[in-house]
C-alpha cells in the first residue's frame, strides 16, 4: 500500500460513519486528520468538502473521504475543486474501479444509504486499490 495520508471530513448526518472509519485507520496506523464535524449538531456540507479538498491539493493529505447523508452533495462540493476527482461509491466494485481507473483523491458516502459494514469494507478497498495507469491516465490527463 502507498504511503496514506488521509483527510477526513463528514457534516452531521455522516458523523457516525466518520467516526467508525477513524477507528478503523487508528486500528491499522494509518495517518489522517479529521476536518470535523465534531458533534451531530448540523451543519454545512460544503464547508467540510472544500477544507478536506483543499487538504488534499496542497498535498498534506493525499487521500480524502467525505461522508454526508446520501454522498450526493459532498460529491457535487468536492468535484468543484480544480484536481479533485471525487468518486461516490455505494458498492465495492465501483470503489475498486474509481482508483484503478479514475484514480480518484476522494471517496463520498452516504450514511444513510449504506450499512456500517458495507461502508467499511468500501473503504478498505479504495485506500488499498492502487491507480492502474496507461490508457486510463491519458483519459484521467483529459479531465485535468
Ligand atoms: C443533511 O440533511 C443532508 O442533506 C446532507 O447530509 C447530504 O445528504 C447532502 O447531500
Amino acid at each position: 500500500m502507498e504511503d496514506l495520508k488521509v483527510v477526513i471530513g463528514s457534516d452531521h448526518a455522516g458523523y457516525e460513519y466518520k467516526e467508525k472509519i477513524i477507528d478503523y485507520l487508528t486500528a491499522r496506523n494509518i495517518s489522517y486528520t479529521d476536518i470535523g464535524t465534531h458533534t451531530k449538531e448540523s451543519c454545512d456540507y460544503p464547508e467540510i468538502a472544500r477544507s478536506v479538498c483543499e487538504r488534499v491539493i496542497s498535498g498534506k493529505s493525499n487521500r480524502g473521504i467525505l461522508i454526508c447523508g446520501t454522498g450526493i452533495g459532498m460529491s457535487i462540493a468536492a468535484n468543484k475543486v480544480r484536481g479533485i476527482r471525487a468518486a461516490l461509491c455505494n458498492d465495492t466494485y465501483s470503489a475498486r474501479v474509481s482508483r484503478a481507473h479514475n484514480n480518484a483523491n476522494v471517496l463520498c458516502l452516504g450514511e444513510r444509504v449504506i450499512g456500517e459494514h458495507l461502508a467499511l469494507d468500501i473503504v478498505d478497498i479504495w485506500l488499498k486499490t492502487g491507480f492502474e495507469g496507461n490508457r486510463h491516465k491519458r483519459r484521467v490527463d483529459m479531465i485535468e
